[in-house]
């Protein structure tokens, strides 16, 4: 069996800190460095094939078996619930998934809180498990704006430096999650190429420690 193992990377600047902890970690292709358009990357003697995808469909990728193991937000993956193995948490991309809301913000219980986000499960779930009703209003991005406009009362969404936030007065209400990249395996291919993925997942493993 010659097979290349497939990795699904997230496209952007993620992407690239994942990348150069993959060929730390010994799995180099230098070609994915050259600045073109190009999506699919191989290094024949290794036998890696890199594929650069959305990050939002890094599960769709790895939970169909298009690739082998991939790397993913750990929002991503509360969000969409892909049925992968979650093998490393990379220490990458940390981040936190908060609520915030214009500074002053007063959660009036009696009424249904309008939650605007691109984290619909996310949101619904963590309001569930607090009792609160909620009205979830789905954005794809720019969603600081919505409290701004009146469109919600208060937002989920990815908190990083909090710049974001504080330029458009906001503040962090209540952290829900904290975030950081993690490797995903197929859970069918697992078994098929365990010695090979788990080469890779513990090399990548002593860089995290390191
Ligand atoms: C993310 C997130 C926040 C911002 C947080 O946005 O949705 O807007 O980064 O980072 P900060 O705390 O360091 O300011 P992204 O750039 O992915 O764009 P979008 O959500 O508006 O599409």
């Amino acid at each position: 069996m010659n097979r290349f193992l497939n990795i699904a990377l997230p496209k952007g600047r993620l992407g690239e800190k994942v990348y150069d902890m993959f060929a730390r970690a010994g799995y180099e292709c230098p070609d994915i460095l050259e600045e073109n358009r190009k999506l699919v990357f191989e290094n024949e003697t290794l036998g890696v094939r890199y594929f650069w995808v959305k990050p939002s469909d890094v599960g769709v990728y790895v939970e169909r078996g298009a690739a082998d193991i991939g790397v993913a937000g750990k929002d991503i993956l509360l969000e969409y619930s892909p049925d992968v193995y979650e093998l490393l948490d990379l220490n990458l991309g940390r981040c936190r998934m908060a609520v915030a809301a214009k500074s002053g913000f007063y959660d009036d219980r009696r009424r249904t809180l309008r939650v605007a986000t691109k984290f619909s499960n996310i949101a619904a779930n963590y309001y569930a498990s607090l009792g609160r009703d909620i009205d979830i209003i789905h954005l794809n991005g720019s969603i600081e704006i919505a409290p701004i406009l009146g469109l919600s009362d208060v937002i989920v969404d990815i908190v990083e430096t909090g710049k974001t936030l504080r330029e458009n007065n906001l503040e962090v209400v209540e952290t829900i999650v904290p975030i950081s990249a993690r490797l995903v395996a197929n859970k069918a291919g697992y078994e098929f190429r365990r010695e090979q993925i788990e080469a890779l997942s513990s090399a990548l493993a002593k860089l995290v420690e390191a």
